[in-house]
C-alpha cells in the first residue's frame, strides 16, 4: 500500500484489516490499532483477535463463503461490544491469492443505551401497572361484592381517586423529564432572582407545610446576584425539594434554608449561588446517596407505594432536579446522616461580572 493510500485508509474511522489465505494481516488502519492493537503485519489475525466467531467466519469466507457477519463481545481490558464483518475482497480469485476485509465497528454505546431504553419501558411499566392494578380491582370489588355497602363504597373511591392521580402524576413527570431531557443542551440566559423563586415555592407550599407543623428558617444575604436560570426549571427543583423536606423531614420539625454566594460552582470555574435545603428528617443511608437521582429510585419502596403522606409519590422528582441542573451547568451534593436529616445544596451560576480595570 501506497504512503497516500495508508493515511487515506487511517481516516477511515471504521476498523478495517485486510487479510490472506492464511488469515495473516496485510494491512490494518488506525482505528483497528485504536480498537483492538493490530500493528504488526504479517501476524496471524488469531493473535490479535481471539474470538472464535471472528475466526470460524472468516475460515469460512476464505474457503469460498460470501461474507460472515455478527456481533461479539470482548472482555477485557473493559467489555466491550463489536459488531464485525467479513467480506472476500470483490474480484478475487478464490485460490492461494484469495484475501478477505475483516470490518469491526465499536457499538458498546449504542448497546448500552438500548439496555436503558428496555429498562426504563420496563420501570414506567410496571410504575403505571401497579395503581392500573389497584384500580381494576377495586372497580370489581364495587360491581360485585361490595356494590351495596356505602361505607366501603366511600373508601374504595377515596383510594381509587388517589391511584388515580398517581397516574396522572406519573405521566405528567415523565412528560417534564422528557421536556428538559430534550433542552439540557442549551444553558438557560435569564437573570434570576433566586430569594424571590424560594420565596414563590414557599408560599405555594406553605399550607401543605401548616398541615404537617413544618415551619421555614430562612437565611439569606441581602445582597445576593441574580442567577442565570430558567425561572419554571428552578421553581420546579425547589418545589422538588422543599416537598422532599417536607414529606421526609418529620412532623413538627423546621426546614433550613441557607442562600450563599460562592467563587467556585463544584467542578466548574464559574462562581455561583448555593442554595443548602436541610431537614431534620429521617435522612438517607449512606450507600443509597448516589442512587437518589435514579429514575423510580426510592429509599423506601414500601412506604412510597402506600400512605396519606406519600400520594403521587413518583420517584422521579430528584432525576428530573439532576437534569435541570445539569441543564444549568449547576451542581447538586446531598448530605444526609440516618436519624438526623438532610441536606440537598443546589449551586447555580450567576452572570459573570466583567472586571472593571481601576487605573
Ligand atoms: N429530604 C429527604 N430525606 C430523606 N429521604 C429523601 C429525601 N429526599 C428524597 N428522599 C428519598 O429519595 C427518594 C427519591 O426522591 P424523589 O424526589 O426522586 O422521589 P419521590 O419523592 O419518591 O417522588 P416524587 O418526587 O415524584 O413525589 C424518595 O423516595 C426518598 O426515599
Ligand atoms: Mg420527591
Amino acid at each position: 500500500m501506497t504512503l497516500i493510500s495508508q493515511e487515506i485508509f487511517d481516516r477511515i474511522p471504521t476498523a478495517v484489516i485486510v487479510v490472506d489465505d492464511k488469515r495473516r494481516i496485510l494491512h490494518a488502519n488506525r482505528a483497528a490499532l485504536d480498537l483492538v492493537g493490530i500493528n504488526a503485519p504479517g501476524r496471524d489475525l488469531a493473535l490479535n483477535l481471539r474470538h472464535p466467531a471472528v475466526l470460524d467466519g472468516l475460515d469460512r469466507v476464505l474457503k469460498g463463503a460470501p461474507d460472515a457477519e455478527g456481533e461479539f463481545t470482548l472482555p477485557v481490558p473493559v467489555s466491550r461490544s463489536m459488531s464485525y464483518r467479513i467480506d472476500r475482497l470483490p474480484g478475487a480469485p478464490l485460490d492461494d491469492s484469495s484475501i478477505a476485509t475483516v470490518v469491526l465497528n465499536d457499538i458498546t454505546s449504542a448497546k448500552k443505551a438500548e439496555e436503558m431504553r428496555a429498562d426504563f419501558v420496563a420501570n414506567v411499566s410496571h410504575e403505571l401497572r401497579s395503581p392500573l392494578t389497584a384500580l381494576i380491582g377495586f372497580i370489581e370489588t364495587l360491581r360485585g361484592p361490595a356494590s351495596d355497602d356505602i361505607d366501603a363504597r366511600s373508601r374504595f373511591l377515596d383510594i381509587m381517586h388517589r391511584e388515580s392521580q398517581r397516574m396522572a402524576r406519573l405521566i405528567d413527570d415523565l412528560l417534564s423529564l422528557t421536556r428538559v431531557e430534550i433542552n439540557e443542551h442549551v444553558p438557560p440566559r435569564h437573570a434570576i432572582d433566586v430569594s424571590r423563586s424560594i420565596n414563590n415555592v414557599i408560599e405555594a407550599l406553605e399550607p401543605h407545610a401548616a398541615q404537617n407543623g413544618v415551619t421555614f428558617e430562612i437565611d439569606c444575604p441581602p445582597d445576593l446576584p441574580n442567577a442565570v436560570a430558567d425561572s419554571d426549571q428552578l421553581h420546579q427543583v425547589f418545589r422538588n425539594l422543599i416537598e422532599n423536606a417536607i414529606k421526609y423531614g418529620g412532623e413538627n420539625k423546621p426546614i433550613n434554608i441557607m442562600l450563599r454566594v460562592v467563587d467556585r460552582i463544584p467542578g466548574s470555574s464559574r462562581p455561583g449561588i448555593a442554595i443548602a435545603i436541610t431537614d431534620h428528617g429521617q435522612g438517607i443511608p449512606k450507600e443509597l446517596i448516589p442512587r437518589l437521582t435514579e429514575r423510580f429510585f426510592r429509599v423506601d419502596e414500601a412506604r412510597s407505594s402506600s400512605g396519606d403522606n406519600t400520594i403521587g409519590s413518583t420517584g422521579l422528582g430528584l432525576a428530573i432536579v439532576k437534569h435541570i441542573i445539569s441543564r444549568h451547568r449547576g451542581h447538586l451534593s446531598v448530605q444526609s446522616a440516618v436519624g438526623q436529616g438532610s441536606t440537598f445544596t443546589v449551586f447555580i451560576p450567576t452572570e459573570i461580572q466583567p472586571r472593571i480595570e481601576r487605573s
